[in-house]
């Protein structure tokens, strides 16, 4: 099933998130709600896809960049991937700066400097513990998804605002 999908303004962007409690993720409400959320960032065409960006203020993710997205952006694939209530407990000093934009934020795509690499613990989708370390675009898009946990969107992250760009502008006219 497609969510309804909350812009920026509607206060559940802006809230945080509360904990899942690690006896629900297996059960069939939370596991559909999972399935739902992966409907709905595909559907929207997104990379990745955290609850409160559909109403649920919970602390879990989805992420996946298809082979067709992964093309388009020059970046490597990634398998859906389930992140309940992530936590980032390592990350590299050095920043990288790449594009990004949101479904909450439609339309736009910004520059934001983000950790080259980090290390992040949650669970999966069948409970399980994660621990996990990835780079590059991966990377960016589990500081991403976290950020929204707490309420965050990447415009708290640019440091630059005269890179913010229309998606239609930005694929004629390419990054500033
Ligand atoms: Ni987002």
């Amino acid at each position: 099933m497609i969510l309804k999908t909350a812009r920026l303004g509607h206060p559940a962007v802006r809230g945080a998130c509360a904990a899942v409690p690690p006896e629900a993720v297996r059960s069939q409400a939370f596991q559909r709600f999972l399935d739902d959320m992966a409907d709905t960032m595909r559907e929207y065409q997104g990379v990745g896809l955290a609850a409160n960006q559909v109403h649920e203020g919970l602390r879990a993710a989805v992420i996946e960049v298809r082979a067709e997205a992964s093309r388009l952006r020059s970046v490597d694939p990634v398998p859906l991937t389930v992140l309940v209530n992530p936590e980032i407990v390592e990350r590299s000093s050095e920043l990288v700066d790449g594009y990004e934009g949101c479904l909450s934020v439609p339309g736009l795509r910004g520059t934001v400097p983000r950790h080259a690499w980090v290390r992040v613990r949650a669970l999966g989708r069948d409970g399980s513990a994660l621990d996990l370390r990835a780079e590059g675009f991966f990377a960016r898009i589990i500081q991403h998804e976290c950020d929204h946990l707490d309420g965050k969107v990447y415009m708290d992250r640019m440091t630059d605002l005269s890179t913010l760009s229309f998606t239609e502008e930005f694929e004629r006219y390419g990054a500033r």
